[in-house]
């Protein structure tokens, strides 16, 4: 049980940031991820048919003998990681959620800016972690309608995409925000570029890293944590597997072999 891999999902290749963290730190772990491209965006679908994607991502990593499940998707989590701890008991289950508790912490202008999808700054997840966490600072939020699409095609540097972004940053800067958490997993690929538009004593927070810690203690609690050697990470996306191959490279940082996920 130790070897056998831990499942991955995202509504498409955000989910990757996540991975990448997951391999830094759990080396010997075997990875399983799926892209589910053919229903981008998340954050614009209702709950009700996230909570089905859920489902059948977790029929399939069952399947194929998963020991864990990351939810490397932060409309994903709110829409359905509690439905999946109910039906998936024998699981650890990582989740994500915007990094509210760390930026309320850091802040010293006491105003926090966040970037997500529609979905989960609408959701009643994000409110109770707002009021749980954010009582003494201001937080803005700001939808980032259309973004996912520009980074699933590979733009991460274009006129267009930083035009866009600068719309959604803005007035989060504009408002005082010294520090911007990046509450969806395609976002820190934007991270260079993001950088180039604002001043450098404005804090970026993300939650890749600490997704990996805490699937790292889950696993250990659970003496679930592999020796390896790991197998090479296995790829599957519900949209057309080439585009997502031609992607990797960027994104991934290596090739891959990418498989279609028919359900
Ligand atoms: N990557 C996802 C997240 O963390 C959502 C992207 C989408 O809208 O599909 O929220």
């Amino acid at each position: 049980m130790r070897e056998a891999p831990i499942g991955v999902f995202d509504s498409g290749v955000g989910g990757l940031s996540v991975l990448a963290e997951i391999q830094r730190l759990l080396p010997n772990e075997s990875l399983l991820y799926v892209a589910d491209c053919g229903n981008i965006p998340y954050g614009e679908k209702t709950p009700e048919f996230i909570r089905q994607r859920c489902s059948v991502m977790a029929e399939f990593f069952e399947h194929q003998g998963a020991k864990a499940l990351v939810l490397a998707c932060n409309t994903a989590t709110v829409a359905g990681v509690a439905d999946l701890r109910r039906d998936y008991p024998q699981w650890p289950i990582v989740g994500m959620e915007p990094a509210v508790k760390p930026a309320a912490a850091a802040t010293r202008s006491g105003v926090v800016g966040v970037l997500a999808t529609t979905g989960t700054l609408q959701s009643a997840k994000f409110a109770a972690l707002l009021d749980r966490f954010a009582t003494d600072v201001r937080v803005i939020t700001q939808p980032c309608p259309g973004l996912v699409e520009l980074i699933e095609n590979g733009d991460l540097h274009s006129t267009a995409l930083r035009e866009m972004l600068e719309g959604y940053v803005g007035p989060l800067l504009g408002a005082g925000a010294d520090t911007i958490i990046l509450g969806c997993t395609h976002y820190p690929f934007l991270k260079p570029l993001l950088r180039q538009m604002i001043p450098d004593d404005i804090s970026l927070i993300d939650t890749g890293a600490a997704v990996a810690r805490q699937l790292q203690r889950l696993l250990a609690d659970r003496q679930l944590l592999a020796e390896g050697p790991a197998r090479p990470a296995q790829f599957w996306s519900s949209a057309d597997p080439d585009h997502f191959a031609n992607i990797l490279p960027v994104l991934w940082n290596k090739a891959g072999v990418v498989r279609s996920f028919e359900a």
